[in-house]
């Protein structure tokens, strides 16, 4: 134990830019062909049309699968387990030191500031709407259209201004700076941007944003959901405010994220949930009320008992990926994109989506669509006949699909039959994605795969069953 208790995280220091610049330099022999196993590689399941094939799991942008670094780490924590921050016991006292020192690690993860603070939430979901429950008095928030709705939505009552989608890197920094130039009254201010786009994997300017944010007097928080589990982030570097991301997406799937970054509005807010732990001192008034005192360190936004093995596995996660190098993931990540990229490019039915175009720096999550079929027929027959887990809809970011499909869908109808046309406008797109793991075999049998369907058609037949196709027993 006392190794992992004690383990450090070396600084990430590189930003999301200059890790594509490094990731040029890697020679290919210094990539390594599985930096990081993860857990489900042997998983075999069946297909409709006979036998069994191992599960290739490419949808690592829903949820990536576990680290099995990350398994082995809780696995020997877990006979450890015990009540944090006032437990009198040992091991009460040993899962409080594990607890605050996965802080730490978090903290030397994104490369925080000292006077940041690491905040333990859900999810990123749940640390945006966090950071929105303390935004001060008159507000304006800047989200792009583009976002996630886990970064459209949260604002509440605040002044929101949506901007349209860029086609550019360039074109995002211009629309954000003529936003802010424009705002009135000259009062607090948030942007809020991705970092890495969850439908076509591209990288944001993160750091020219931020610039842009800062000049004019507004702050900004990056959504590194999509970042964070294939990129260094570093607050310092990309000079954010604040960064939020969740331990599922990250190779540490057991219910914990976080939001990192500057300590003021957070501290100035009442807490996000009221309870035990985040209050200091509570009393009854004599005119029978009672009067709270709320702490001021993270713990005021951490109420309630906390999830300490989420926590623990997303700081375990943090040293795994530290440890094996982020260079070697992004090399390696290249490759299997550039096979994917390729592969698609070589079937003229298939329409990836893009907003930046072919050549922006891009993560391991890549959609599209094909001419004449239903995304959600095509996805389930990737499962059902060639045991392939990717995923179609609009991925929670309904707006920006609709931009990269062409407006407002056409009406499909049962997937037993191509519903679209080709060239017609498809109602959802299909997403695979990949990352630390993933073996060469998974991205070239779905290539295989894609090409296949496409030529000679499902093989199978499907139905539609509650909006989705499944095959028909
Ligand atoms: C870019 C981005 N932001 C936010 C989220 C929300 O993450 P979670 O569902 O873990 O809260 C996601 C999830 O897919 C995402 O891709």
């Amino acid at each position: 134990m006392s190794a992992s208790l004690n383990a450090t995280a070396e600084h990430a220091t590189a930003d999301h830019a200059s890790a594509e610049r490094v990731a040029d330099r890697v020679p290919a022999e210094a990539v390594c062909a599985e930096p990081l196993s993860v857990l489900g590689r042997d998983v075999t399941v069946p297909l409709v049309t006979g036998g069994e094939v191992a599960y290739a799991a490419l949808d690592y942008a829903a949820s990536a699968p576990a680290l099995q670094r990350v398994w082995d780490d809780v696995a020997a924590y877990a006979p450890y387990y015990g009540s944090v921050h006032r437990g009198a016991g040992y091991l009460s006292q040993l899962s409080t030191d594990l607890f605050e020192q996965s802080r730490v690690t978090v903290a030397e993860f994104l490369d925080c500031r000292p006077s940041d603070q690491v905040i333990f939430t859900r999810s990123t979901t749940d640390s945006l709407n966090l950071l929105a429950a303390v935004l001060p008095a008159g507000c304006q928030v800047f989200v792009f259209e583009t976002e996630h709705h886990a970064s459209l939505l949260p604002w509440g009552d605040a002044r929101v201004t949506y901007l349209d989608a860029p086609r550019t890197p360039d074109e995002a920094v211009a629309t954000l700076e003529l936003a802010l130039a424009a705002r009135e009254p000259y009062g607090p201010a948030l942007v809020c941007v991705t970092g890495a786009s969850n439908v076509t994997g591209e990288l944001w300017p993160v750091r020219e944003l931020a610039a842009a944010a800062h000049a004019h007097g507004a702050r900004i928080v990056l959504d590194a959901a999509q970042l964070a589990p294939h990129h260094p982030v570093s607050l310092r570097e990309l000079d954010v405010d604040w960064v939020a991301f969740s331990g599922h997406k990250l190779y540490a799937p057991f219910g914990s994220g976080v939001l990192a970054g500057r300590a003021d509005w957070l501290q100035e807010a009442e807490p996000y949930l009221a309870g035990g732990g985040a209050s200091r001192k509570v009393a009854r008034r004599e005119d029978g009320g009672v009067d709270v005192e709320w702490h001021t360190t993270a713990a005021r936004h951490e109420a309630g008992s906390p999830n300490v093995i989420g926590v623990y596995s997303i700081a375990s996660a943090c040293r795994a990926l530290t440890e094996a190098g982020f260079e070697g993931l992004v090399a390696r990540e290249r490759q299997l994109i550039a096979k994917v990229r390729e592969g698609l490019a070589g079937v003229p039915e298939v329409r990836v989506l893009s907003l930046f175009g072919d050549d922006a720096p891009r993560v391991g999550v890549i959609s599209f669509v094909v001419d004449g079929w239903n995304s959600s027929h095509f996805a389930a027959a990737l499962s059902a006949e060639y045991g392939i887990g990717v995923r179609d809809g609009l991925f929670c970011a309904h707006p920006l699909v609709r931009t990269l499909l062409g407006g407002e869908p056409q009406a499909q109808g049962e997937c037993g039959a191509p519903e679209a046309a080709p060239g017609e406008r498809s109602l959802n797109a299909i997403r695979v994605s990949f990352g630390a793991g993933t073996p060469d075999e998974h991205v070239d049998r779905f290539v295989r795969a894609v090409r296949e369907l496409v030529a000679d058609g499902a093989k199978w037949r499907y139905r539609t069953e509650e909006g989705r196709c499944v095959p028909v027993s």
